[in-house]
């Protein structure tokens, strides 16, 4: 790996103990203003000093983010989509090369699309990507399995794509949780950070699935909708911090999730 493209992947994945918390904000891509990003600015910003990165769009960088934020972006490339049509996988790059580097990105990503009608050209999106990233030194992020194919998260079809989304070049992947998780990271060549997915029903599950991912190999989460659609996102983001880098059990999650939605209440 050459020293720049290392050097960026090592802003988001911390080199002291190889592991990542990143902030997922890049929804509206293809579902507009959903619930916890209507006013983005608002929710986001308070939460970058507990991410070791921000995963959103162009868009939503130069409106929301302050320039001279020191917090690594990794942007997404990849959409032309949306919830109102039944064809999510029919995705193509929709940023160029150059407004990523103009925007000073640690790295950049799309998702991929295995086993639909759309796997090849999404594929060759991520190849195109990676040659990109190879030659100017910006690591890929590739992102498997979201929405309808959320119904096929076993571990042999997430095996299956991650270990595609790495053989074609992906630095690193993102994908969902599932039993037998052990088999995705394993197979994979690349590190793996997970998704949260559809908000859990307690914060309690958030905290086991993170854990849990860890245990089996992940290096960490690239976590949304478990975080700002919490009632307490600040009290959130720092617990699930406190898994990732601070080897913090689920049940210390919990106490110290309690201990600070406590205090921001008790500031406001
Ligand atoms: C979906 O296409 C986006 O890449 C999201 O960033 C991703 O699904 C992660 O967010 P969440 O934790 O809300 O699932």
């Amino acid at each position: 790996m050459d020293w720049g493209l290392k050097n960026r992947l090592s802003r988001i994945i911390q080199p002291e103990d190889n592991r990542v918390i990143m902030l997922a904000v890049d929804h509206g891509y293809f579902l507009g203003p959903i619930s916890g990003l209507e006013e983005p600015q608002k929710t986001i910003v308070p939460l970058m000093p507990h991410a070791d990165a921000l995963m959103l769009t162009r868009g939503l960088l130069r409106n929301c983010i302050p320039p001279d934020s020191n917090t690594p972006i990794v942007l997404r490339m990849s959409g032309a989509t949306s919830i109102e049509r039944d064809i999510l996988p029919d995705e193509g790059l929709t940023v160029s090369l150059e407004d990523a580097v103009r925007l000073n990105v640690a790295a950049i990503t799309l998702s991929i699309f295995v086993g639909t009608e759309h796997e090849r050209q999404t594929l060759e999106a991520l190849s195109e990507l990676v040659d990109f990233g190879e030659e100017y030194g910006i690591p890929v992020l590739a992102v498997t399995a979201v929405g309808r194919e959320l119904g096929k998260k076993d571990a042999r079809y997430l095996s299956l794509a991650c270990r595609i989304a790495a053989e074609q070049g992906a630095h690193f992947v993102k994908t969902y949780f599932c039993d037998d998780f052990e088999k995705v990271t394993s197979s994979a060549m690349v590190p793996i950070v997970i998704a949260g997915g559809r908000k859990c029903e307690t914060e309690m599950d958030v905290f086991e699935m993170v854990y849990e991912a860890l245990e089996q190999g992940a290096a960490g989460c690239d976590m949304g909708r478990n975080i700002f659609q919490n009632p307490h996102p600040l009290a959130m983001i720092q617990s699930v911090r406190a898994i990732v880098h601070g080897n913090a059990k689920p049940k210390e999650a919990l106490e110290m999730y309690n201990e600070l939605k406590v205090e921001k209440v008790a500031a406001v």
